[in-house]
């Protein structure tokens, strides 16, 4: 089959309309390569370099009729959604090429349970697990743990519908509040260590990775507050040990990569490695079946090499042919401004100024007729930086952050803080 796709992808339309979006049109749109561009549904952002069609992403039909009718050349998925209900699948039975899992293959973001599996017939270092459906045999399964908890959703909830605390009480409440929405609950030991996220470009067998980067998921500085969907993030890591990546790769990325392709649903697109970097190793948090949001815009904002040229060589199953990626030196920083309210019910239809400065991408955006660019999410703008150290593209970050403009708005003042002081270090055995 690859033989019969065209030599370069000339059309892209970009599935999402978050800040991962804008910041992979963006990409893109630097590359000479690409001579169209869409995105769906988009955001006012991704609307100044990309046309713009509404489309609902959890509806394979609509995405697929959307490729076939632009005549995309390659269809790029941003978010988790559209793969897990297989919309990859249908585009490509419409014979158009994909950056982006199969259903079948999306299962390692989308069910836990199955992640855990494949782990385990890996061999791949990661969390001790119990799966509770049955409120009678919760109390039980919560001694095996502690004393810190780790409950989750064992089905999509993007971070938000995990719980981790020492508090017993507080991790019953939390499984039997989804117990009684009918989800399975995951209980998980606790992993010590400082979280990173590897993003690897995977063709079905071949695994590249890109620059690690640490994503900061609580809403409040200190790691205070509730999980969000991340409010913030950096890369490279200059912490991180000089082998971190290749062992990821080794140990975890490419095995589950080959276990994938063993039980013949190889994946293809984008595999993320949430890590936690413990003192036996990294072990994975989690496993998602595309880019994540908000790494990407500071992981993106150093690739040197044209972003077109990868997917194609993805979708092509050529990764292992592809030359070594180049990388700006330095480091980036992305420091998200969210609504009042995230991660609960966010307020939105507030006026944004200052949206369309350099460094700044779209997250939850809209235009409105009269040009007026509108708050329509949770997380709104994602502000990025580079410079020649983290401290520099920290500061820059923050410069830019002081120049936008969102009535009731919050941000995480310490992105990337603690790196930048030296504070981050490896627990010991
Ligand atoms: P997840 O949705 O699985 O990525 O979990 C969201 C966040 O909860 C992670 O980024 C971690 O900060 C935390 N977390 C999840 N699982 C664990 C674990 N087993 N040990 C420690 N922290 C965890
Ligand atoms: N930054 C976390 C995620 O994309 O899932």
């Amino acid at each position: 089959m690859p033989h019969a796709l065209p030599s370069r992808f000339v059309r892209i339309l970009v599935i999402g309309g978050g800040g991962r979006e804008h910041a992979i049109v963006l990409a893109l749109s630097h590359d000479p390569s690409v001579t169209a561009l869409a995105c769906a549904p988009g955001n006012a952002g991704t609307a100044a370099l990309a046309e713009t069609y509404g489309v609902d992403v959890a509806k394979p039909d609509e995405v697929a009729g959307l490729a076939t009718k632009w005549q995309a050349d390659l269809v790029v998925f941003g978010p988790e959604t559209p793969l897990v209900a297989g919309a990859s699948d249908a585009v490509r039975a419409a014979g158009i090429p994909c950056f982006g899992p199969s259903k079948d293959a999306a299962r390692i973001e989308g069910s836990k349970a199955f992640a855990k599996d494949v782990m385990l017939a890996a061999g791949v270092p990661t969390a001790h697990s119990e799966v509770v459906d049955n409120p009678a045999k919760l109390d039980a399964a919560l001694t095996h743990f502690g004393p810190t908890w780790v409950v989750k959703d064992d089905g999509l909830a993007a971070g938000k519908g995990v719980l981790v605390t020492g508090d017993f009480d507080a991790a019953r409440v939390h499984a039997l509040k989804l117990l009684d929405g009918g989800h399975p609950v995951l209980l998980e030991s606790f992993l010590d260590g400082p979280e990173a996220s590897l993003f690897c470009l995977v063709d079905g067998t071949t695994v590249v990775p890109l620059l690690p980067a640490q994503d900061f998921k609580r809403v409040g500085d200190g790691d205070a507050g509730p999980n969000t969907g991340g409010m913030g993030a950096y890369a490279p890591l200059p912490w991180a040990p000089d082998d971190l990546v290749e062992t990821v790769v080794r140990t975890i990325v490419q095995p589950t990569v080959d276990e994938l392709a063993r039980r013949g649903t190889p994946f293809s697109g984008l595999l993320y490695a949430g890590l936690a970097l413990t003192s036996s190793g990294p072990q994975v948090i989690e496993f998602n079946c595309r880019f994540g949001d908000p790494e990407t815009q500071a992981v993106l904002a150093l690739l040197h090499t044209p972003l077109a040229s990868l997917f194609n060589a993805v979708a092509r199953g050529e990764l292992a042919e592809q030359p070594p990626l180049e990388w700006e030196s330095g480091a980036a920083v992305t420091v998200v401004v969210a609504a009042e309210g995230y991660p609960g019910r966010p307020r939105v239809d507030d006026v944004i100024q200052g949206g369309d400065v350099q460094g700044v991408l779209h997250s939850g955006t809209r235009r409105r007729e009269d040009g007026a660019v509108l708050s329509a999410g949770g997380r709104v703008l994602s502000v990025v930086a580079t410079g020649a150290d983290l401290a520099t593209a920290r500061e820059e970050a923050y410069r830019r952050v002081e120049g936008v403009h969102l009535p009731g708005s919050h941000y995480r003042t310490d992105i990337a803080l603690r790196a930048v002081q030296g504070e981050i270090s490896l627990p010991t055995a």
